[in-house]
């Protein structure tokens, strides 16, 4: 881990650690395994920001399961837009299977509300929200309630692990926090 980290001129911190990351993806798979016993789950990796986080969930967890991916896009440098675009359609029939929607981070919450309100009107038996970060102070929307939470942060911008700056920092294998005083 890097004592700090500089994009677009910002300056970020050692936040959450690669082996924090993996001790809470490996618990988040014992939880799915239990709950989704005898039920070949579908995950759905929403891009770009949940790749990391969804390859490694899925290969931790011990069980027949599937991956399919939706792009979506609603961030614009530090700010939540609060226009979700959602750029890559779903392939599979997911009526009747239960899907599990593997997000990096739910901050506002629209994103998330706007795709549970898609895959429904696809009938799915069951929808699971696994997010890896949630920003409970940040929430905008009362129905977005995750059932796999890998932590819960204070609503501070963070990169790394697949969370992006414009573009960059997802390849950081460490989450990085902005530093105090560059948040306006
Ligand atoms: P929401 O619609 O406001 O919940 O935003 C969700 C999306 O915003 C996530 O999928 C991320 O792509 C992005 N996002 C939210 N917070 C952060 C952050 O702290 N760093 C990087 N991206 C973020
Ligand atoms: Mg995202």
């Amino acid at each position: 881990m890097k004592e700090s980290v500089t994009y677009n001129g910002l300056t970020f911190v050692p936040y959450i650690t690669a082996e924090q990351i993996k001790e809470r993806v490996d618990a988040i798979a014992r939880q799915i395994e239990e709950d989704c016993r005898g039920k070949q789950p579908l995950f759905v990796c929403v891009l770009n920001g949940a790749f990391p986080f969804a390859s490694d969930l899925f290969r931790s967890v011990d069980m027949d399961a599937e991956i399919t991916f939706l792009r979506l896009k609603s961030y614009d440098g530090m700010d939540s837009t609060g226009n979700v675009k959602r750029m890559m359609s779903l392939g599979e029939d997911i009526a009747g299977r239960t899907v599990i929607v593997i997000e990096d981070i739910i901050d506002t919450g629209r994103t998330m509300q706007k795709l549970i309100a898609d895959l429904r009107e696809l009938h799915p038996a069951d929808i699971k929200i696994a997010t890896l970060l949630h920003k409970p102070d940040a929430l905008v929307v009362d129905d977005v309630k995750p059932d796999y939470v890998g932590f819960e942060i204070p609503k501070k911008f963070i990169i790394g692990y697949g969370l992006d700056l414009d573009g960059l920092a997802r390849n950081l294998n460490d989450i990085y926090v902005i530093k105090e005083n560059e948040q306006n």
